[in-house]
């Protein structure tokens, strides 16, 4: 792979969670793999007090603790924080960015660089349009000695229209090509395996459509609770937290038509036009269409759990989703008539994250038997953990007869020998260097999934009575979300009902 060319990249909070946990160790990682740029410096800005010394021992520390690099030489480590710096900037105040305007100068003079600088904001959303004006202010956001680059994570907004006016903002000040959104979903290597899985090989592609596909299920679940963000968490929720942003990528790659190009903006219009074509749940159909849920208190192999309104930061009287389950379809030519059914939740039994194609039945039973009748083919695209892909077919059971079984046909990423799988910032933090802005949210497509998601945030704003179902930490959700799924005896790859916990469910 080619190395970035020469930059400089401020990382705005970097005192942060975000900074020593994930982006510092990534780029770690990048140095290891020899993708950093030849000359590369990183300026951490921050309120916190730092000598440039020890905010790198901090950031040592947090290669050690951090990085996916086994065992990491002390060397290395030592030779890579040597790149990093650090200005103690108050986001707010436009003197802070001269101050970091003369810094980025000297500094591109003494590396003889271009004047190449990525802004990555570590920050509260609330920073994002400040940080960018004041840079704008400070003449850093002007392209013409080199590109300025800006990094900023979800949320993207709270809704549709504070994720327009985010836009705007931004706009004033940069140029959508100048903007990177980050959604690490798109950094996972198994998300990115779904164009490859779908677009080379002649196999599936024929099969991807209403004839013979009879639905799509796609779970993102999580076995952890809110753990220290319910501050955070009970202004979110799962439709915010996850739908809007995550599952909805997920469904835009699996949905898409093939692109034209590997271009960026090839791809990402393609998403852009499954998301366009989501039929919008109309608000009278949310209580039929969307299932909202909420994990109570219970015990886990013999642990005592919290209920989510015994999180903390959480109100007693929370009425946030810590699980969302939605059946729509996509309203185009290849999906006509075919549900798509997603869901999410935290303090589900495990974690997994996958898509589920459900072929439709043969036409013609030829082998009936009731277990039989029930099998379908299913293609198991497994995101994480465990990576790989999965295909259930029938086969006949040996001996007499014609006893038909269930048998799978699997692809384990791990059995690839010596293949790492890049951490998602890795990836991401590659690509803006590069400059390829395919793996990251276009403005257009985080509007009209925030359109998608509108009418189920108006519709639980308005009506108390769309109720909110109680399931226990450790089950698969409330299991009337079992009860989406249209045909008889048909249910997700993991039923709430039977299996722990027996979906058993009390209103809130
Ligand atoms: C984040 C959400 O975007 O994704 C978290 O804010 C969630 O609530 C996380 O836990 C899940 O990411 P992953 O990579 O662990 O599936």
């Amino acid at each position: 792979m080619e190395k970035p060319g020469n930059l400089i990249l401020v990382i705005f909070g970097a005192s942060g969670d975000l900074t020593a946990r994930k982006l510092i160790p990534a780029l770690f990682s990048l140095k290891i793999q020899k993708l950093l740029p030849e000359r590369f410096a990183v300026i951490g800005c921050g309120r916190s007090v730092f000598s440039d010394p020890e905010f790198r021992t901090k950031m040592k520390e947090s290669i050690i603790a951090f990085s996916e690099e086994k065992d990491p030489d002390e060397k290395s480590v030592d030779e890579f924080v040597e790149s990093i710096s650090y200005l103690m900037l108050n986001n707010e105040k436009l003197p802070d960015y001269h101050k970091l305007r003369e810094i980025l100068v000297e500094r591109t003079k003494s590396m003889s660089i271009v004047a190449n600088y990525i802004f990555y904001m570590a920050t509260p959303p609330s920073m994002y349009s400040v940080i960018a004006e004041n840079l704008h202010e400070a003449g850093l956001s002007v392209q013409h000695d080199g590109f300025r680059r800006l990094i900023i994570e979800k949320p993207f907004g709270y809704d549709l229209e504070s994720g327009r006016e985010l836009n705007r903002k931004l706009h004033e000040m940069v140029d959508e090509s100048q903007i990177y959104r980050i959604d690490h979903y798109l950094g996972k290597e198994t998300v990115q395996n779904l164009l490859v899985t779908r677009f080379s090989n002649g196999i599936f592609e024929p099969l991807w459509n209403r004839n013979y596909i009879h639905r799509v299920e796609i779970t993102s679940a999580e076995s952890i609770g809110v753990e220290d963000r319910g501050g955070y968490y009970d202004s979110s929720g799962a439709l915010r937290d996850m739908v809007q942003n995550h599952m909805l990528q997920m469904v835009g790659l699996t949905a898409m038509e093939p692109p034209s190009s590997l271009e960026s903006n090839s791809i990402r219009n393609e998403v852009l036009k499954v998301l366009q074509s989501l039929q919008p749940v109309r608000e009278a159909d949310v209580p039929k269409q969307v299932i909202r849920g909420q994990y109570t208190g219970s015990t886990i192999k013999g642990e005592c759990v919290n209920g989510y309104r015994y999180e903390k930061g959480v109100a007693r009287e929370s009425r946030t989703e810590t699980y969302v389950a939605i059946k729509f379809y996509i309203n185009n030519w290849r999906w006509g008539g075919v549900p798509f059914y997603i869901r999410t939740g935290k303090r589900l039994p495990t974690r997994v994250t996958e898509v589920v194609i459900h072929f439709k039945k043969t036409p013609h039973h030829l082998f009936q038997r009731d277990s039989i009748a029930r099998t379908s083919n299913q293609l198991v695209i497994r995101i994480q953990p465990d990576e790989g892909i999965l295909l259930k077919f029938d086969m006949k059971e040996p001996g007499a007869g014609f006893n038909v079984k269930s048998v799978n046909m699997d692809f384990h990423y791990r059995d690839l020998a010596d293949i790492r799988l890049p951490s998602a910032y890795e990836r991401l933090l590659y690509d803006v260097m590069m400059g390829d802005s395919t793996l990251f949210s276009r403005d257009d497509e985080v509007e009209t999934a925030w359109k998608f998601v509108e009418p189920i945030q108006k519709a639980w704003a308005q009506n108390n009575d769309i109720k909110i179902y109680g399931y226990p930490a450790g089950t698969w959700g409330p299991s009337v979300a079992d009860e989406l799924i249209e045909g008889c005896g048909l249910t997700w790859r993991y039923p709430c009902k039977n299996l722990a916990g027996d979906g058993d469910y009390c209103e809130l």
